[in-house]
């Protein structure tokens, strides 16, 4: 099994002299003001629980957007700040947008319009010229911040997602003795979807400057090599999965991102989590109750819609579970710049008042939806309580809130259900994999859960768990550095 010590070593090993910068719209730690105080929080999403690992074994910089109110307090002179803020093991140096920067490159072009063309969950995207040279010129601005952290050093670049499919061209343009890898975290779509977006030649063409682009699944690598033999003049060799133009070739690989398996299985069993368990379990009422959980960023990608509605008609179907069981579902706020989030707010709530009003019984309702940024502690205990993790996303490029449900259970009872469109479905074939549209099916997938013998759910989840333990974030980190930086991967060590 992969560890923090034997990435660090390889690290150390194979690094040399390279700088490894890691560059992400989000970024680690959000600085907030708490009255006169400044505080700090992590912000929600898979990607920073993949990163900080990594960031914390190799050290070097993670480049990001600055996006707390207090975020400007903290840094020095180049807007730099060590982290983490309790033990600091690398440097963010943070990128501060204006409000028109922010809008066009991340609400607009990336979220407005990226987001929904690659997971295609009939939300129509959007593209304009002008937020099209924002985000352009926003990725100027970053890879201006990542040539004064180099200067003429060699570095490693590690890019992450959609909002910087032009990056690697232009550091290209300013550095030479760079490597760069890009992984695209959200799914990719078939050349016929893609086909709607404006300026694909020159954003494909961007995205072919890296030396490896990564994706979460071998199914989104040969879209990605379908696009590109439909869209671009350039040599697509599927038999290695190499593209190559004006001679440039570029390696396309899938990489399933894992967690920190053991730090999400140790903290699960720690005092302070059970403790937290208890406090929660007596806060919400929840004792001799069967409880199913939802984790989410409120994304319309994420099928929490379809998830009240199948609890509505769990209740009305089998009415024996009225009073018994309940659905609690933490729900980060996220893009609310953005009509469709504000809408799907606005909806789920509605929804939730509805059922709870429908079915509501004396210190007993159905759903309980609390709207907050929750900590890794607290979704920790929320996973220890629950009998049913419910993951639903009508597409999703992986979601590592299934694999923390599965790591939280160390004495392996509960089950997951799974939408069988996540990048994690493709591990996790143990899990009680359902399509989301069919909300008939997700009924009858939490009746079945909820019944399910303790002897199966034992055995489902110990196959799941070997497998998560084994790929975990540290081999994923140490697979892709393999293979950009030309190193022999030792599957026997993993
Ligand atoms: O995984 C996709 C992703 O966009 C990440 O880049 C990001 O951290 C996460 O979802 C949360 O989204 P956002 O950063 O827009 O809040």
């Amino acid at each position: 099994m992969w560890t923090f010590k034997e990435l660090s070593e390889l690290i150390k090993l194979k690094l040399g002299d390279r700088l490894l910068i890691v560059v992400s719209n989000r970024e680690p730690y959000v600085n907030i003001f708490d009255g006169e105080d400044v505080k700090y929080y992590v912000p929600p999403g898979g990607l920073v629980t993949a990163l900080e690992p990594i960031m914390e074994a190799s050290g070097g910089y993670w480049v990001a957007q600055a996006t707390g109110e207090a975020d400007a307090m903290v840094v020095n002179e180049k807007n730099e700040l060590n982290c983490p803020p309790d033990n600091p093991a690398y440097t963010l140096k943070r990128i501060f947008l204006s409000k028109e920067e922010e809008t066009g490159y991340y609400y607009n072009f990336s979220n407005g319009g990226l987001w929904p063309l690659c997971h295609i969950a009939y939300i129509r995207p959007k593209f304009t010229e002008r937020d099209y040279k924002i985000y352009k010129a926003v990725q100027e601005k970053f890879a201006n911040a990542i040539v004064e952290i180099v200067q003429d050093r060699p570095a490693f670049v590690f890019i992450q997602d959609y909002h910087f499919a032009n990056l690697a061209q232009i550091l290209k343009g300013k550095l030479k003795n760079i490597i760069t890898a890009q992984f695209w975290h959200i799914p990719w779509p078939n050349s016929e979807v893609l086909r709607i977006l404006p300026f694909k030649e020159e954003l494909l063409n961007g995205m072919l400057h890296n030396d490896l682009l990564a994706f979460q699944v071998q199914y989104h690598a040969i879209n990605f090599l379908d696009t590109i033999n439909r869209f671009l003049e350039a040599r697509v060799e599927y038999d290695t999965f190499t593209v190559t133009k004006d001679l440039h070739s570029t390696m396309v690989r899938s990489f399933p991102i894992g967690i920190d398996f053991e730090q999400v299985s140790v903290l699960s069993s720690s005092k302070k989590i059970i403790d937290l368990r208890n406090e929660l379990i007596t806060k919400y009422r929840l004792k001799d109750k069967m409880v199913a959980i939802g984790v989410d960023r409120i994304d319309y990608t994420k099928g929490i819609l379809e998830r009240f509605m199948a609890v509505d008609l769990l209740l009305q179907r089998y009415p024996e579970y009225i009073g018994k069981f309940v659905y609690v579902q933490l729900g980060a706020l996220s893009r609310m710049q953005i009509q469709e989030y504000r809408l799907l707010n606005d909806k789920l709530n509605d929804l939730m008042v509805a059922i709870n009003d429908k079915y509501q019984l004396k210190g007993w309702r159905p759903i309980v939806f609390i709207r907050a940024n929750h900590s890794q502690e607290i979704i920790n205990a929320w996973n220890g309580i629950a009998d049913i993790s419910l993951v639903t996303s009508l597409h999703d490029g992986m979601n590592l809130v299934a694999k923390e449900f599965v790591a939280t259970k160390n004495d392996t009872e509960g089950v997951l259900i799974l939408s069988e469109f996540t990048g994690a479905a493709r591990e996790l074939t143990d899990a009680v994999l359902v399509n989301p549209y069919h909300v008939d099916g997700l009924v009858e997938a939490l009746k079945l859960a909820l019944e399910m013998p303790v002897e199966e759910q034992h055995r489902r989840l110990s196959k799941m768990r070997e497998i998560l333990k084994k790929q975990n974030i540290y081999r994923w980190a140490a697979k892709i550095l393999s293979e950009i930086l030309n190193f022999e991967f030792n599957e026997s060590e993993s």
